[in-house]
């Protein structure tokens, strides 16, 4: 992912800001090929449609599941209108998160940017072999 993230702002002249937490330290071929097609289309619409130069990108792990988001601060557009359910690319996303029991969630509005958030839940052996189960952010502190 963050050798994709690089060619692709060095070939289209685009500032790509990678950022990740941990992450289990093995994804199912799944997992990691539907986070990367998500990554792939995701960018490109950026490139496509949004005319921002830049894009966020940030992947990370929440107790259970994998979180992925990709952010740009271009254009917009209305994620509920028709157009937006004409191309093939975020109806595609979307079934292949489904197809694995994630989520996924479009932000957008015109003139503000759009963000796509992807949440994929880990099987019980990706957990396990995290080396943080329990989840920091989780922890009561009284
Ligand atoms: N990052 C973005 N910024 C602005 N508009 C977007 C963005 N992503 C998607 N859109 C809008 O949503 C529409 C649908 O996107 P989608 O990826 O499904 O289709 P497409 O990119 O037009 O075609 P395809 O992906 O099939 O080549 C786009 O045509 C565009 O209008
Ligand atoms: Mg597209």
């Amino acid at each position: 992912m963050r050798s994709f993230c690089k060619e692709l702002a060095q070939r289209q002249g685009l500032t790509i800001d990678f950022i990740h937490g941990d992450l289990p330290p093995s994804l199912s071929n799944t997992i990691s090929l539907t986070l990367f097609r998500i990554l792939q289309e995701s960018v490109h619409n950026a490139l496509k449609h949004s005319e921002a130069r830049e894009v966020k990108v940030e992947l990370r792990r929440a107790s259970n599941e994998v979180h992925l988001r990709i952010t740009d601060s271009g254009i917009g557009f209305d994620p509920g209108s028709n157009s937006s359910r004409a191309g093939l690319g975020l109806v595609s996303m979307r079934e292949r998160v489904r197809l694995i029991g994630g989520e996924m969630k479009i932000e957008s509005k015109p003139m503000s940017g759009t963000s796509v958030y992807v949440r994929v839940p880990l099987s019980p052996a990706e957990q396990e072999r995290g080396p943080e189960n329990e989840a920091p952010d989780r922890k009561k502190v009284s």
